[in-house]
C-alpha cells in the first residue's frame, strides 16, 4: 500500500512561464472545438506556405460521403519548413545531436546549415536517378543523421518514403517494399546496438531475392561500421559516391497540402501490416504545434526523444516537428542498458538535455535496476519528462518523477497512435494536473468520447471503448493502396467515428486512463505486433497445423506475445522444434516479434461453429483458470483443462 499522492499538481514556477496556463487551455480548447476551422487556420500560419491556404477543413465521416481534407489549396514543401527557414536566424544552431552507440565514440552535430545541404545533396542525387513526385523509397537506416537526411530528401522532391524499423527481417522489409512498389531503398552496411552489429545490407539483399521486390533499381548503401558488404553492381551505390559530387541547392517540390508525405506500416487485428499514410500540410501543422505546446518547447531546449526514427514517435518528435520548430534533437543509435543502466542519465548530462521522451517499457526495465545507476548523474538539465506507447503503471510514473526528476519536472503521459500522427490525449505541462497513469485531458480540436459495444457514447465518469468524433490536421488519409481498407478498419465499427482500438476509463474528473488495446492487436515495450501477423508466421512453418496467439501482462514488456501451437498430425513435440520455431517468427517478422512463450496445444478451444475462442486462451497465459468465464459453448470443453494444467509459466 502506498499514500502517495493520487494528483501531482502543475509545478507553479512551470506554470508562471508556460506557453499554456489552465485558463488559456480551457479558452483554447473551447476555441478549437467551437470553430475548428477558424482555430487549426490559424495554428496553420506557423509553417511557411508556398501558397497559403484558405480552405481549411473539409471532413465527412459519413460512410456514404466519406472524405477527409484539410487545407486543400495549400502548397509547401516539408523540407523546407524544416530546414530552408531555419537558416536565416538558427544556420550554425544544431538541429542534430547524434550520440553514437558506444560511447567512446565522439557525438556529432549536425547544424541546420549542414543539415540542408546534405538534404539538398541527396535530393538531387535521387533526382538524378531518376526519382520523382510520388515515386517511393524505403528507408532502412540505424539510428544516424543520414535516416533524417534521408526522410527529407524525399519530402524535397515529392517522394514518399517508407520507413521500415532496422529490428525487421528481410521477409517484413519485402512485404513492405512489394506493397508500396518501392523503386529505391536506402540502407547501411549495418547498425549497431548494444554494441552488437545489424546486418542491414545483407537483410536487404536478402529481401530483394523475394517475390514482389522487383521494382526496386537501386540501393544506396551508408557506410557506417565499415562492415564488409555484398555490393551487386549495377543495383547497389555507395551513399557518398552518388551524393559528394551534388550541388549544394535543390530547388523543392511544390506540394499540395494533401499530397502523401509518407507512408509507415504498422499492425492491425488482420492480416498483414497496412500502410499508413500521411499527407504533408496537416501532418506538418499538426506534429509542429503540439511539438511546441505539449512539449512547452523553448529556443535553448535540448530536446531527446528515445525513439527509432522506424516507428512514428521517430517521425513525428524526432525528425518533423522539433525541425520545423528549429529544435534542437538528439538522436541516439544505442540502448539504455549499454554499456551499463545509466546510459540515458549519462547523454542527459554530457548533452544538457532539457526535455525528455521515452517510452513506459525503458522506464521500467530502467527501474528494476535500483536508484543506483540515475542517482550516479546529476540530471540537473532537465525540466520536462514524457512517456509515450503504452499505459504506463502508476508505480513506473511515480519512480519517473521522484527518481529521474526528482520532483521538479513535470511528466505528460502522451497518448495517440501512428494512424493520428501526433499526440492526442496529454497533460499540458503547464495546465494540467497530472495523474500517475491517466494521458488526462484532450489536446486543442481532439473530441475523444467512450462508446459501449453497440456504439453508444456514455457521459460522465464511465468505461468503454475510446472514439474520436472529429478530425483533426494530423490524421492519417488512407491505407496506402487500399483506401476501402482504411474506411473499414476504422470508420464502420461504430458509424460516423474514428475508431481507435483502444479501450478507455473516463473518471469524475474527466480524465482519460488508457487501458490497452481492445482489438488482437499486442503491444509488446510499446510495438505494436498483431496476433494474426505472429499466427501466420507460425502455421507457414510446415510443422504447424494451427497456431493461436494472444498477449499476456509483462512486467516490463507491458505485455508479452503468447502462442498456443498445434502441430500437424504425426510430428512429436521437443524442445528443440519450441526453439526452432520462437527462430523461425524472428525470422519471418523480425526479433521484435518474438513468442515469450510458445505452449503446444492438441487442441484449441473453439465454438462449433470453429471459431477459436482467444478470450480463455487470454485467461490462461494470464495464470487466471478461476477465470474462463463461460466454458459451455465449447465443441470441446475437455481441450481447456489440458491447456491450463500444461501453461508455461511466465
Ligand atoms: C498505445 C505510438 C496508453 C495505445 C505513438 C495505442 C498508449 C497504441 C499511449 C498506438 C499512452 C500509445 N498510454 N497507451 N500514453 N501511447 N499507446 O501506433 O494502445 O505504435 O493505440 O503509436 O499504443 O501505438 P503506435
Amino acid at each position: 500500500m502506498t499514500d502517495a499522492p493520487a494528483v501531482y499538481p502543475v509545478p507553479p514556477d512551470f506554470a508562471a512561464k508556460a506557453r499554456v496556463n489552465r485558463e488559456q487551455y480551457e479558452r483554447l480548447y473551447g476555441e478549437s472545438i467551437d470553430d475548428p476551422a477558424g482555430f487549426w487556420g490559424r495554428v496553420a500560419a506557423r509553417l511557411d506556405w508556398m501558397r497559403a491556404p484558405t480552405k481549411i477543413k473539409d471532413v465527412s465521416y459519413k460512410l456514404d460521403d466519406f472524405h477527409i481534407r484539410w487545407y486543400e489549396d495549400g502548397e509547401l514543401n516539408a523540407s523546407v519548413n524544416c530546414l530552408d527557414r531555419q537558416l536565416a536566424e538558427r544556420g550554425d544552431k544544431t538541429a542534430l545531436l547524434f550520440e553514437p552507440d558506444d560511447p567512446n565514440q565522439p557525438a556529432r552535430a549536425v547544424s541546420y546549415r549542414e543539415l540542408h545541404r546534405r538534404v539538398c545533396k541527396l535530393a538531387n542525387a535521387l533526382r538524378n536517378l531518376g526519382v520523382r513526385k510520388g515515386d517511393r523509397i524505403t528507408i532502412y537506416l540505424p539510428m544516424i543523421p543520414e535516416a533524417a537526411v534521408a526522410m527529407l530528401a524525399c519530402a524535397r522532391i515529392g517522394a514518399i518514403h517508407s520507413v521500415v524499423f532496422g529490428g525487421f527481417s528481410p521477409n517484413s522489409i519485402a512485404d513492405r517494399v512489394s506493397d508500396c512498389q518501392s523503386k529505391l531503398i536506402i540502407t547501411a552496411d549495418e547498425g549497431v546496438r548494444g554494441g552488437k552489429k545489424i546486418p542491414l545490407k545483407a537483410n536487404v539483399d536478402a529481401a530483394l531475392k523475394l517475390p514482389g521486390t522487383n521494382t526496386v533499381e537501386t540501393v544506396l548503401v551508408v557506410r557506417h561500421t565499415g562492415g564488409a558488404v555484398d555490393m551487386q553492381m549495377p543495383r547497389d551505390r555507395w551513399y557518398e559516391a552518388v551524393v559528394d559530387d551534388q550541388p549544394e541547392q535543390c530547388e523543392p517540390e511544390r506540394m499540395n497540402a494533401e499530397d502523401p508525405l509518407f507512408i509507415l506500416y504498422t499492425s492491425g487485428s488482420t492480416g498483414k501490416p497496412k500502410g499508413v499514410m500521411h499527407t504533408t500540410g496537416g501532418y506538418l501543422t499538426y506534429v509542429s504545434y503540439t511539438h511546441e505546446t505539449v512539449f512547452d518547447l523553448r529556443e535553448d531546449d535540448v530536446y531527446w526523444c528515445t525513439a527509432d526514427v522506424g516507428w512514428v514517435t521517430g517521425h513525428s518528435y524526432i525528425v518533423y516537428g522539433p525541425l520545423a520548430n528549429g529544435a534542437t534533437a538528439v538522436m541516439f543509435e544505442g540502448v539504455p542498458n549499454y554499456p551499463d543502466f545509466s546510459r540515458f542519465w549519462q547523454v542527459i548530462d554530457k548533452h544538457k538535455v532539457t526535455l525528455f521522451y521515452t517510452a513506459p517499457t525503458a522506464i521500467r526495465a530502467l527501474m528494476r535496476e535500483g536508484d543506483g545507476p540515475v542517482k550516479a548523474t546529476s540530471r540537473k538539465s532537465l525540466r520536462l519528462l514524457g512517456t509515450v506507447g503504452e499505459p504506463i503503471n502508476p508505480e513506473a510514473w511515480r519512480w519517473y518523477n521522484d527518481v529521474v526528476g526528482e520532483g521538479r519536472c513535470p511528466i505528460i503521459d502522451t497518448w495517440w497512435q501512428t494512424e493520428t500522427g501526433g499526440i492526442l490525449i496529454t497533460p499540458l505541462p503547464g495546465a494540467i494536473d497530472a495523474k500517475p497513469g491517466s494521458a488526462t485531458k484532450p489536446f486543442f480540436g481532439i473530441r475523444p468520447a467512450i462508446v459501449d459495444a453497440n456504439g453508444q457514447i456514455l457521459d460522465g465518469a464511465t468505461e468503454g471503448n475510446l472514439v474520436l468524433l472529429d478530425s483533426w490536421p494530423g490524421q492519417m488519409r488512407s491505407v496506402y493502396g487500399d483506401h476501402q481498407r482504411f474506411i473499414d478498419t476504422y470508420f464502420k465499427t461504430y458509424p460516423g467515428m474514428y475508431f481507435t482500438g483502444d479501450g478507455c476509463r473516463r473518471d469524475a474528473d474527466g480524465y482519460y486512463w488508457i487501458t490497452g488495446r481492445v482489438d488482437d492487436v499486442i503491444n509488446v515495450s510499446g510495438h505494436r505486433i498483431g496476433t494474426a501477423e505472429v499466427e501466420s508466421a507460425l502455421v507457414s512453418h510446415p510443422k504447424v497445423a494451427e497456431a493461436a496467439v494472444v498477449g499476456f501482462p509483462h512486467d516490463i514488456k507491458g505485455q508479452g506475445i503468447y502462442a498456443y501451437v498445434t502441430l500437424v498430425a504425426g510430428e512429436a513435440d521437443s524442445e528443440d522444434l519450441r526453439k526452432e520455431l520462437v527462430a523461425w517468427v524472428r525470422k519471418e517478422i523480425g526479433p521484435v516479434a518474438t513468442p515469450d512463450h510458445l505452449q503446444w496445444a492438441p487442441g484449441l478451444p473453439k465454438t462449433r461453429s470453429g471459431k477459436i475462442m482467444r478470450r480463455i486462451l487470454r485467461k490462461i497465459a494470464e495464470n487466471a483458470p478461476d477465470q474462463l468465464g463461460d466454458t459451455s459453448t465449447l465443441a470441446d470443453p475437455s481441450v481447456v483443462e489440458s491447456l491450463v494444467k500444461h501453461r508455461r509459466d511466465a
